[in-house]
């Protein structure tokens, strides 16, 4: 049995005033040691929340490809290693939307961050028009191929995101064997692809988890944990879930 891993989202959200919100998240976590616990914060929050909870995780919400150079506004794993987190982000659908970023791109940057020692949580989901033509699962493998880094089994740890883009920030989530049905095909192309080394990819559900929904969706075969957004910004909202995947 896998670990669950409920990693926090907080997008474009945090100022130095919400350090404090960091601490009770990272003391409050301590209560459910089965469990791993991370926040992925904006970049620039990064080194100051690492430095405010220590041996707590820690992540980036993007990365470089590029280990350094003339990439203006970018940082690299490195960089984000150096400031101190341990784990990164890749290929969220706001980003594959907004940035415009492909598949080959979140492959390079998952394997740039593997490679340097970040641990990757690797995002893929459809649109609400392919889930509606009823290619949700044969889109999102498609996705995956196209993303998963050429091999993993170092140090630094693999997760996948499955967050369907209609689900998330929108209260909307799929139900429970449209869950299943797509962590096992995951689960499977995982298996053929990475062998070994595959079934130790944790595969977390995203989109609208919330403390009432959590218990249900880690009940799931193949749920080996959740990307949470909105009700991840608080420790009223967030320990509630890490206590269900407890
Ligand atoms: P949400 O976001 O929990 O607010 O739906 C999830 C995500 O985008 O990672």
């Amino acid at each position: 049995m896998l670990r669950k891993l409920v990693a926090g989202n907080w997008k474009m959200h945090g100022l130095s005033g919400d350090l404090d919100e960091i601490r009770q998240i990272a003391d409050q976590s301590r209560a459910y040691p089965a469990v791993d616990v991370a926040l992925c914060v904006p970049a620039i929050l990064i080194e100051r929340a690492a430095r405010s909870v220590p041996g707590f995780a820690i992540g980036g919400q993007d990365v470089h490809y590029a280990e350094k150079g003339a990439h203006t506004g970018c940082e690299s794993a490195v960089m984000l290693l150096d400031a101190g987190a341990s784990l990164t982000i890749v290929g969220h659908s706001e980003r594959r939307e907004a940035q415009r970023e492909t598949d080959q791109l979140v492959k390079e940057k998952a394997q740039a961050a593997l490679a340097a020692g970040l641990g990757v949580i690797l995002c893929i989901g459809e649109s609400l028009d392919v889930r509606e033509q009823g290619a949700a699962v044969q889109t999102v493998l498609a996705q995956l191929d196209g993303s998963l880094p050429d091999s993993i089994g170092g140090e630094a740890e693999l997760a996948i995101a499955y967050e369907p883009i209609w689900a998330i920030g929108t209260g909307k989530v799929p139900t429970v064997s449209e869950i299943a049905e797509m962590h096992a095909a995951i689960r499977r192309r995982l298996d053929d692809r990475f062998g070994a080394d595959g079934r130790k990819v944790r595969i977390l559900y995203g989109g609208s988890v919330k403390p009432s929904n959590a218990a249900e969706i880690f009940s799931i075969a193949d749920v080996n944990g959740a990307l949470v957004g909105g009700a991840s910004l608080k420790a009223a909202d967030f320990i509630p879930i890490v206590a269900a995947a407890s």
